[in-house]
């Protein structure tokens, strides 16, 4: 296991949380872990629906082993909708007792990407104290992020994408020709994707995955300066508890397809629907965030299945309380 810790500069001061045991880190990657398992058995068979379902079951199966009082707060759809993980269901072993703990989940992220064996698929959580985590409804979000070292507000949702860009270029210290953005690949970001390609930017498309897309902009080895686009407005809450550790600066709008997505928003009590949510509005106080890749991407390594019923995983474990930041690979047997 090698661990780091992301320096104090970079990322945002957050009190140690009475209610997150250290303990629990570790114990969160357990939860990842079984769920990129059992997904992993269905990379590249070309059935999402299966391999989330496998990911979902294995990972609500693995909250039962956690001394927690657990409460799902972005999950797999509401009740009515998803039989396993669905928003307000409780997890954990020891309801009533343990530290309640809200958990913003998604047990695989990239489903299409796990049915195709493409790159960059998760299965990850993202755990804080009750009502730390912005109940974010299932719609879309669009979003900017930034990696850590830059002045508090070089990234503005409210400013134009050439705006942003200019901002980071001037801070960097180079042309906006040298910067990097990462977008997801989707016919509703031509005008974006243009008006980046009028600036000479660099554009690193992601099929999907946009968690992982996110979590780049941390990594200098990515070469990935920004984040920029529409997406999942869940995926967004799990990545801004992952900047909230390790630093970085993340926007986020909410995006209404109908007036159905506006009232499930007013339902989850979103009141100003046009707001733009910061980290801390995502994400405050003390969270864990954890990931395991279930295939091979920029943040991990995926789940490789050997002869004779040996597997390895790898994955990341991240405290926002003290920064520190575990990547762990795990060596697993099938029996
Ligand atoms: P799934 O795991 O639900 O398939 O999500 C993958 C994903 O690419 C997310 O990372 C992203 O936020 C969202 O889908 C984008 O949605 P859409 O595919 O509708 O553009």
């Amino acid at each position: 296991m090698n661990d780091t810790t992301t320096p104090d500069h970079k990322r945002p001061r957050v009190t140690k949380s009475s209610v997150l045991d250290r303990a629990l880190v570790l114990e969160m990657v357990r939860v990842t872990e079984a769920a990129a398992i059992a997904a992993s058995k269905l990379i590249g068979r070309g059935d999402e629906k299966a391999a989330d379902a496998a990911a979902v079951e294995a990972m609500r199966r693995a909250f039962d082993d956690l001394e927690i009082d657990g409460t799902v707060v972005i999950g797999e759809g509401e009740r009515d909708e998803a039989p396993m993980l669905y928003i307000g269901e409780k997890v954990g072993g020891a309801p009533g007792r343990g530290p309640k703990i809200d958990i913003a989940l998604d047990p695989l992220e990239g489903t299409t990407i796990t049915a195709k064996a493409g790159p960059n698929s998760l299965a990850v959580l993202a755990a804080a104290e009750e009502g730390c985590l912005l109940n974010a409804p299932d719609t879309y979000m669009e979003k900017i992020a930034v990696g850590p070292g830059y002045a508090e507000g070089i990234i503005d949702l409210a400013k134009s994408p050439s705006e942003n860009v200019c901002a980071v270029a001037a801070a960097k210290g180079v042309s906006p020709a040298d910067i990097v953005v990462c977008v997801l690949d989707r016919p509703r970001h031509a005008a974006l994707i243009a008006e980046l390609r009028g600036l000479g930017c660099g554009i690193y498309l992601i099929p999907d995955g946009d968690v992982a897309g996110v979590i780049a902009v941390t990594d200098e080895d990515t070469t990935i300066d920004l984040y920029m686009g529409t997406g999942g407005a869940p995926e967004g809450v799990l990545a801004a508890a992952a900047l909230r550790c390790v630093g970085g600066q993340f926007n986020g709008r909410l995006v209404f397809r109908n007036d159905d997505e506006k009232a499930r928003a007013r339902k989850w009590g979103i009141v100003d629907l046009d707001r733009i949510y910061k980290l801390d509005d995502l994400a405050k106080g003390d969270c864990i965030f954890a990931a395991t890749g279930v295939t091979s991407g920029s943040l991990l390594e995926g789940v490789k299945r050997f002869r004779g019923g040996r597997m390895t995983t790898e994955s990341v474990v991240m405290r926002a309380s003290s920064g520190t930041v575990r990547w762990i690979k795990g060596e697993h047997r099938m029996d």
